[in-house]
């Protein structure tokens, strides 16, 4: 329920919504609480498209379908079709596709894009004719200058680990692209950056210190974006008439927040909030979400060995600091009492059902997030399915882990020789805490420092962790259906032919 795009710069997460999820949209606030918030701070929503985000690929807990998006573009605040995933079904001109880009579309809204393929061919522009008129999975140069010659808003990303304004907004810098074509976003960022690095104002900050002119990186988060969601006519100007939505800075490169204004209303002064947001009360099936059966033990995530064999050649989910795709690896493993685990830089992977209680583990292979000794992470939030991924070295932590979610209601949890290092609570549907944020963002921060403290060394890699489910981002990942290999958007073996 956070906006991809908002053309208000931000001071930080100051309220209590704390994980940013496309999914949580299914409990959004409505009613009293929502109108409240909205008389003064402003959020538009894109209703989402994908839901599963690859149909036949992977079984989330809810759909939505071409019924739903028709419905959601007659609500206030729906300013667009959130980012169609799914490309190979608009290239295919899929039937559901489609469905719901034409209601999006005759409403007059966006529909978003998200293309995450380096193919720049006649797929590539059969998916841009489909209806997506924005991107923001472009990682290269090459990528932001593609689509905005195919008539698409480019959409340059910092999140808390997605580094993609740097290597694209020399486009603009160096190539001399037209600025206006294209906008500044942060898709999901953890609640420690929120708190103490800032949201979209850091990102506004990074592309200055990429070397963008001050005025333009602005215009790239308040006018660019106003202009794209049809919005022009009440923002992104300070214009008579238009949403008193400010910001006071005293330095357009430093670009500290001194003060807020959301319609008129000064709301935030030195960092601090001066209004009081009022409390929304979460739906009790909101909560207890997870739902995964038995208590899961140590053999639940015994991968057994093909064929009684020794040795077998794994595929490997491969992490890329910084980066949302993953490299497809392999690894050859040895195999003890005829099970294959993890070893040296490769850990075991499970994805655990939560929707249904169906019992179901998936268990692959995942390298490169460098844990040592015997230790296991599990979380809830795991984009766009939301069932629990767990990362471990040792398949009784891994257990020890799985089981700890199912009692608080989800989170993230990390285990180490038995003992719970850091906890982060998420009971609004396992995704969502309702913690003011400063606490959210402590127990968030202790994790990645408990993360640290178990031999991982890349920049915010729980990132990662929650985008390995995702199976429309390639290289490799995991779902209900098995390992995915999202370049062919096919389920794959686990074990590669042995040279
Ligand atoms: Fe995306």
């Amino acid at each position: 329920m956070i906006e991809r795009n908002h053309p208000v710069l931000s001071v930080g997460a100051q309220g209590h919504l704390l994980s940013i999820s496309r999914s949580s949209f299914h409990y959004a606030p409505q009613g009293e609480t929502a109108l409240n918030l909205d008389r003064k701070l402003r959020v538009d929503t894109q209703m989402p498209s994908c839901a599963p985000s690859a149909p036949g690929l992977e079984t989330t807990g809810f759909e939505i379908g071409p019924d739903d998006v028709a419905e959601a573009m007659g609500w206030p605040g729906i300013i667009g079709l959130g980012e169609m995933m799914n490309f190979p079904d608009v290239i295919n001109g899929s039937q559901q596709m489609l469905e719901e880009i034409a209601p999006t579309m005759r409403a007059g809204k966006v529909v978003g894009g998200h293309f995450a393929s380096p193919d720049r061919g006649i797929p590539f522009h059969a998916y841009v004719a489909g209806g997506p008129s924005d991107d923001h999975e472009g990682t290269r140069e090459s990528d932001a200058i593609d689509r905005v010659r195919q008539g698409m808003r480019s959409m340059l990303r910092l999140g808390s680990a997605w580094y993609d304004i740097k290597s694209q907004i020399t486009s603009i810098t160096q190539k001399g692209l037209d600025p206006r074509n294209f906008l500044l976003c942060t898709d999901d960022c953890h609640s420690g950056t929120l708190m103490h690095e800032g949201h979209m104002n850091r990102a506004v900050r990074h592309a200055i210190a990429c070397g963008c002119d001050p005025l333009i990186a602005l215009q790239m988060a308040t006018i660019n974006t106003a202009t794209h969601f049809g919005l022009e006519r009440e923002l992104g100007s300070v214009t008579a008439g238009w949403r008193a939505d400010l910001i006071l800075t005293s330095d357009l490169r430093a670009l500290p927040i001194e003060r807020v204004f959301a319609r008129g209303i000064s709301v935030a002064e030195a960092g601090r909030l001066t209004v009081t947001c009022p409390h929304y009360d979460w739906p009790a099936d909101a909560r207890a979400t997870v739902r995964m059966g038995a208590a899961k033990t140590a053999e639940d995530f015994a991968i057994p060995a093909p064929n009684g064999a020794t040795q077998v050649t794994a595929r490997v989910i491969g992490i890329v600091e910084n980066q949302a795709p993953t490299r497809a690896l392999t690894a050859d493993l040895s195999v003890t009492d005829g099970k294959v685990g993890g070893q040296g830089e490769v850990a075991q992977i499970a994805l655990v059902e939560r929707h249904r209680a169906t019992g179901d583990v998936v268990n692959a292979f995942v390298s490169d997030f460098g844990y040592t000794g015997r230790m296991a992470i599990a979380s809830t939030v795991a984009h766009d399915c939301h069932h629990m991924i767990v990362v471990g070295t040792d398949r009784h932590q891994m257990a020890l882990a799985a089981n700890r979610l199912a009692e608080v209601g989800g989170g993230v949890t990390l285990w180490r020789d038995g003992q719970e290092l850091a906890l982060v609570e998420l009971p609004i549907a396992g995704l969502m805490s309702d913690r003011p944020a400063h606490a959210v963002a402590d127990k968030a921060q202790a994790l990645v420092a408990a993360m640290a403290d178990c031999g991982c060394t890349l920049n915010n890699a729980y990132m990662q962790h929650s985008l390995l489910a995702l199976v429309v981002i390639p290289e490799l990942r995991i779902s209900d259906k098995g390992l995915i290999d999202v370049s062919r958007f096919a389920v794959t073996d686990l074990f590669a032919p042995t040279a």
